[in-house]
């Protein structure tokens, strides 16, 4: 058999494991330790955009980790357990060594490579690099169908023209290298309005969308402006779901789901949805541009890879018991990777079935 086919179908099993492991957690036994299966790794903390929703630009952060001290961190993470590294930041292409690292991560057998990115600097030279060193799987941030949207969040003149560029000549590779590519636009007050829009953009260009929520509670958002920006009132969502049910009844190809969808109401009404146990705090290990690792999207690490190996942090109890917690929902909120959190859930299942069928709809959503 293929290596990659043998590769593919350990991690496959690793990943039945994890659900199945969580799932003893949540009705059997909650001290039960799932230990972390994918790196989010924030290469830099620093950005060539000024979004509005986003902290990540304001300051300058120095003394993020070098090449070799992340070389260190990646030869650790499968021996730790874990099984894909997304890359995100900051910005991570503006790193010159991003593509050397992720093809380091490649041959110390983390075979699933992931990128987040603004796709501003993903020009021919790191398009081909990128791909080389193994990465198949890119979210690209567009935070509305037009110019005019997209630069009104993201505070920059001409980034939409040159991220839609680069976005349509990975499309074209997307075949070849059998790439998942996803759009990445994130509910806030500035963009709600555009979100039925966003659908159709997102449909004609032929790219799945992934919603994200804006929040205050991570740690790169933490800022007045993102506050305001995380505050939605609940007339404007109403307002922009009403035009997507409409839409999703016509066509549902590539966009959210209907329970996906009703979320946005509930999170911006209520961030931390106690009942719906984290099940993404447990996913990810979280291992930061100057070296904090743990933690989750909502809550800072308390160790650092530069004194501590990812083995030992992975293993220490109080990681373990602050997971815990974290799996529990005892923590400030955010609604990072709702959908992870929502597909592990029978309901989910049930609820969109029932949504199919015509029994449920988001326009008719009852007021609280
Ligand atoms: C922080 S960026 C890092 C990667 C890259 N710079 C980019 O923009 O894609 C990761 C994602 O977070 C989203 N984001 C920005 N501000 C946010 C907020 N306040 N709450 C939730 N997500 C946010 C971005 O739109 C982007 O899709
Ligand atoms: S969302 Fe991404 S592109 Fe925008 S400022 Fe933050 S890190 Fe930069
Ligand atoms: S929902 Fe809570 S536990 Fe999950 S990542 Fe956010 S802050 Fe952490």
């Amino acid at each position: 058999m293929h290596v990659q086919a043998v590769s593919d179908w350990r991690d496959r099993a690793k990943i039945a494991g994890f659900v199945a492991r969580l799932a003893v957690k949540e009705h059997v036994r909650p001290d039960l330790h799932v230990g972390p299966m994918v790196a989010e790794l924030f290469l830099t903390d620093n950005c060539n955009l000024k979004c509005t929703s986003c902290a990540c630009w304001r300051t300058v952060t120095r003394d993020e980790l070098t090449t070799s001290e992340w070389e260190d961190v990646l030869s650790q993470l499968a021996p730790a357990g874990v099984v894909k590294a997304n890359f995100t930041g900051g910005e991570p292409l503006l790193r010159k060594d991003a593509a050397h690292l992720m093809a380091y991560a490649h041959s110390h057998g983390v075979r699933r490579l992931h990128l987040n990115t603004n796709a501003i600097l993903l020009n021919d030279d790191r398009r081909t690099a990128v791909l080389e060193a193994g990465v198949r799987s890119f979210n690209i941030s567009v935070d509305g169908p037009t110019a005019q949207t997209h630069e009104a969040v993201r505070g920059v003149a001409r980034s939409f023209d040159r991220t839609m560029a680069h976005l349509q000549e990975l499309l074209a590779l997307r075949r070849r290298y059998r790439l998942r590519v996803r759009l990445n636009f994130t509910v806030m007050r500035t963009t709600v309005a555009t979100l039925p829009d966003m659908m159709r953009f997102a449909q004609q260009t032929g790219v799945p969308l992934y919603l994200n929520l804006a929040t205050d509670h991570t740690f790169l958002f933490r800022d007045e402006q993102v506050s305001a920006e995380a505050q939605v009132d609940r007339s404007a969502i109403d307002a922009a779901l009403d035009q997507v049910e409409a839409l999703l009844r016509a066509d549902a190809h590539g966009l959210p789901s209907y329970t996906e969808l009703n979320y946005i109401r509930r999170h911006f009404g209520e961030l931390r949805q106690e009942n719906l146990p984290c099940a993404e705090s447990q996913l990810k290990l979280m291992i930061h541009s100057r070296g904090e690792i743990g933690g989750c999207w909502g809550h800072d690490g308390h160790d650092n890879i530069r004194t501590t190996s990812v083995k030992d942090v992975i293993a220490s109890p109080a990681y373990r018991r602050e997971h815990e917690k974290f799996f529990r929902k005892e923590c400030v909120g955010c609604g990072s990777n709702y959908s992870l959190n929502l597909s592990l859930r029978p309901r989910t299942h049930l609820e969109n079935t029932l949504w199919r069928a015509g029994r449920r709809s988001l326009a008719a959503e009852p007021q609280p």
